[in-house]
């Protein structure tokens, strides 16, 4: 219960991706089989079960009966149960949530839903799921969002009461298509769902929200693809798009894909696929063969090979070209060799919207403060992922000189009192790179409310990489909310720790 929003009833939740639905029910746990199944649930009163299935019915006695009638991976099906309520926000959607939270969820997305479906299905086809409804999790749900079909699970992080967290909405749907419908045989080739699924996200955002803001958002993944890889290094094994992930042959041997997990399959994943559509040169001729790949492959686990062989198959005259061994550009090359992509796409057009926040960063890293010009700049209309991109490059600008976060923070409350997830790791990232050990308090609240593992390990990583009073700040914050942490999460931690 203590977990929970109410902080009253407890909640149970399944997460099955990748390999964790083997705990839950025996089957083949591997993404390379799909079937159809059902479920019969009984939960104590006052509670509510919820699936990752077409259709659902309440009986008597508590009983949930439960139906997917399209063939999924082990990996989708998915089970949460708790004190929680629903609230319609479009015609094929509902949120569900605890009833201290179901009105902020409907808030916010009531009525936005059903645009993203839309031109999902007008770029991609038909939505087959039938409903896409969302169920936010206690904090501690380890990531933004998962995809279970019919049912996306989300973070409460989400609830921003702006609307400026739904690019996670919009990426989870479009595994509506990619990662759902077509499928990777294996983890190895996770980008095949990732890195499909973030050119679809972009496609649609373009479409609903312009190409502005989209590539301002992409540029924001990038500087996390590039943080990775200054992290590990770019040579490092696991910075390619086919990941070797040894089998084992028992608990104690192999590797377990999660530990694999990393930017690389969604921002690197994302670059590959902007080629193939850049080669393509034409952005209707590339939909529409994303749309014929979808039809072509549904319902089906594929590989890389399956997918470019079709790519290559669908355009000839591609193929006769070449285009698979271009010097440099091989695809042989993007799928087998770590490192930065060998080509980025075009995110010219978000400059209107990056330049202004590369100009004030420049100005906050210089050595004496220029603070009439820093004054001119206006920022309280900025939209929250323009403070994401600005914080992104203090960051890489820090430490800066002394005093120089001090003042920002005065300055901008908006920034440095935030609510907005996004915006607090980013600003607990530079609170820890510059020592600024009267905000350190940031830090610990942020990661006692919630323990979405893309903000838990960066902010440990810079705290054990920092002084050693940052250091004690991790082991103190770690023995506080290790119990409200997903195992993963926890286990992960520990390592940076070196507790384990
Ligand atoms: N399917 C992933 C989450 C996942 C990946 C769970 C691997 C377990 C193992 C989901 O679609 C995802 O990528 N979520 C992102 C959203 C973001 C890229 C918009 C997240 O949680 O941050
Ligand atoms: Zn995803």
């Amino acid at each position: 219960p203590e977990q929970t929003a109410g902080k009253r009833k407890p909640f149970m939740y399944t997460q099955g991706q990748a390999v964790l639905n083997r705990s839950f029910f025996p089957g083949f746990d591997t993404p390379s089989v799909k079937c159809t199944y059902s479920a019969t649930v009984q939960v104590p009163e006052g509670f509510t079960a919820v699936m990752s299935a077409t259709s659902w019915e309440k009986q008597e006695d508590n009983t949930f009966v439960f139906k997917m009638s399209q063939p999924i991976p082990s990996y989708l099906i998915a089970l949460a149960v708790g004190d929680i309520v629903s609230a319609e926000v479009g015609p094929r959607s509902r949120v569900w949530a605890e009833p201290c939270l179901i009105e902020a969820a409907k808030e916010e997305y009531d009525g936005v839903i059903e645009e993203f479906l839309t031109v999902g299905e007008k770029l991609f086809g038909p939505y087959v799921w039938g409903r896409y409804d969302i169920l936010f999790m206690p904090p501690s749900f380890p990531f933004g969002g998962m995809e279970n079909p019919c049912l996306t699970f989300v973070t409460p992080c989400l609830l921003a009461g702006d609307r400026s967290l739904v690019d996670v909405i919009i990426h989870e749907i479009s595994h509506s298509w990619f990662g759902n419908l077509v499928t990777n045989a294996t983890w190895g080739e996770f980008w095949l769902n990732e890195g499909f699924t973030m050119y679809a996200q972009r496609r649609i955002s373009t479409e609903v929200y312009g190409s502005a803001y989209t590539c301002l958002e992409a540029a924001t993944g990038r500087a996390l693809l590039r943080q990775h890889m200054d992290n590990t290094g770019e040579d490092h094994p696991l910075n390619k798009l086919r990941v070797v992930i040894e089998p084992g042959f028992s608990l104690f041997l192999g590797v377990n894909p999660d530990d694999t997990y990393n930017e690389t399959p969604y921002e690197k994943g994302y670059c590959f696929v902007s080629y193939l559509a850049h080669l393509v040169g034409d952005q209707s001729k590339f939909d529409a063969f994303l749309q014929a790949y979808v039809n072509r492959f549904k319902f089906q686990s594929i590989t890389a090979d399956d997918a470019l062989g079709f790519f290559l198959e669908y355009f000839p005259e591609l193929k006769e070209k070449g285009v698979d061994s271009i010097p440099g550009f091989e695809f042989d090359r993007w799928l087998n060799t770590p490192g930065w992509p060998p080509y980025l796409p075009d995110l010219s057009p978000g400059e209107q919207l990056m330049k202004p926040a590369d100009e004030l960063a420049e100005l906050w890293a210089a050595d004496g403060l220029n603070m009439e010009a820093i004054e001119a700049v206006d920022i309280t209309a900025w939209r929250t992922y323009q403070l994401v991109y600005f914080l992104d490059q203090v960051l890489q600008k820090s430490p800066l000189p002394e005093g120089n976060v001090e003042r920002l923070s005065k300055m901008y409350p908006k920034i440095s009192k935030a609510q907005n997830a996004e915006l607090r790791l980013r600003w607990c990232q530079i609170i820890l790179k510059n020592n600024l050990e009267a905000e350190y308090s940031k830090v610990k609240d942020f990661l006692h409310s919630q323990g979405k593992q893309k903000y838990t390990l960066p902010l440990y990583r810079a705290m054990w990489g920092g002084s050693e009073s940052t250091r004690a700040l991790a082991m103190e914050t770690f023995s506080a909310t290790a119990p409200q942490l997903h195992v993963n999460v926890q286990n992960y931690v520990k390592k940076i720790l070196g507790l384990e």
